[in-house]
């Protein structure tokens, strides 16, 4: 007799096996396959992620109705969409197939890609809420990331999976991604178990710089973390980066080019605000003295008061009491 739980993870367990032998093995994968080596993924990493293709026409239910399972599991597992009349099908159709595990790695849920992506249909497709997925508590690939974020001493935040998986095929096996939101509290705290320091690599386009100035602050109030940034150039994603570049430059990135969280937001207000009116010179004092609240170094603090003060002309005192004000306004 096994729990509902085991239950469902092992529906999970069988589907992923579905999934990814119609993409190795079957005509019906051809193109997801191609499409994937298309992408530069190797063999060897498709096999480690476990990736599917869900076809057109549907699999899954006909293949548990050949196991007799029980309907309200089916019902409860997320994988199915029920009709008016409480018929049961596929909730993925025509979708490349990434499975979610959880930190135990077991999977609990699927994204489904589309692979020419339409109008009104979402990009990525994630299984609802269920008793095995909770989105705000999962980290996509922490399982296999923290042995390595351990010895880092580091985790690397990326902005999507393909962008995780990118990653560890070129060696970089300290990464993450959350459920296509910003970081939930809890997500944090899974995270501050195993480590202290906090490398954002989300896109290099202005959404993906948005997010990184957003994810800041948000983590900067939530958590003790270490934060840092890691800039892609050329506003290009990191799974773009390697696609072009290759593994030894993606690596070369990944140390190189990171940024204080400072540094990052200095830089990204001042795109933000063109800083022509004294009214823009104004709003981005405002939020760089936002931003400069957190910062816990009393010298890195001087310096970054010295720094806007000789720019803007104002006296880095008064900044200081305005960064002071902020931060009361706050605790
Ligand atoms: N996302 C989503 N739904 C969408 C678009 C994005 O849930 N319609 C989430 C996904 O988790 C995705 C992440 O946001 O991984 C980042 O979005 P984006 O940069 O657009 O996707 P990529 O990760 O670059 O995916 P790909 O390279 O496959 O296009
Ligand atoms: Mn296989
Ligand atoms: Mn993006
Ligand atoms: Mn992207
Ligand atoms: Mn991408």
């Amino acid at each position: 007799a096994s729990s509902e739980t085991g239950q469902l993870m092992a529906l999970h367990e069988d589907a992923t096996k579905l999934y990814h032998h119609v993409l190795m093995n079957t005509e019906a994968g051809q193109s997801a396959l191609d499409y994937l080596h298309g992408r530069g993924l190797t063999d060897e990493t498709i096999e480690t992620y476990q990736l599917g293709f869900a076809p057109a026409e549907r699999l899954l239910k006909p293949f548990v109705d050949q196991r007799q399972l029980d309907y309200q599991l089916l019902r409860k597992s997320g994988l199915f969409i029920e009709s008016q009349t409480g018929d049961l099908r596929d909730r993925f159709a025509d979708r490349l197939m990434f499975p979610i595990r959880n930190s135990s790695g077991r999977v609990i849920a699927f994204s489904g890609r589309l692979l020419e992506l339409m109008d009104g249909q979402p990009k990525y497709l994630n299984s609802p809420e269920t008793e095995l997925f909770s989105k705000r508590k999962t980290v996509f690939n922490f399982d296999l990331a923290r042995p390595e974020i351990r010895k880092m001493g580091a985790v690397i935040l990326f902005e999507g999976f393909m962008d995780v998986i990118s990653a560890h095929q070129a060696g970089v096996l300290n990464g993450i991604a959350s459920m296509g939101t910003s970081l939930t509290k809890e997500q944090i705290y899974t995270l501050e178990r195993v480590t202290d320091q906090l490398l954002i690599c989300y896109d290099g386009d202005m959404p993906g710089q948005k997010a990184t100035s957003r994810a800041l602050q948000l983590i900067g109030q939530q958590s003790q973390l270490k934060l840092g940034v890691i800039q892609m150039p050329d506003g290009l994603d990191p799974d773009e980066y390697r696609q072009k570049y290759g593994a030894d430059k993606f690596q070369a990135v990944m140390t190189s080019a990171k940024e204080t969280p400072v540094a990052f937001q200095m830089r990204y207000m001042r795109h933000e605000h063109a800083l022509n009116t004294e009214a823009d010179k104004l709003a981005y004092l405002n939020e760089m003295t936002d931003v400069l609240t957190t910062v816990k170094s009393p010298v890195e603090l001087d310096l970054y008061l010295n720094q806007l003060a000789t720019e803007f002309h104002v006296s880095p005192s008064d900044l200081r009491t305005q960064v002071e004000q902020s931060r009361r306004k706050k605790s």
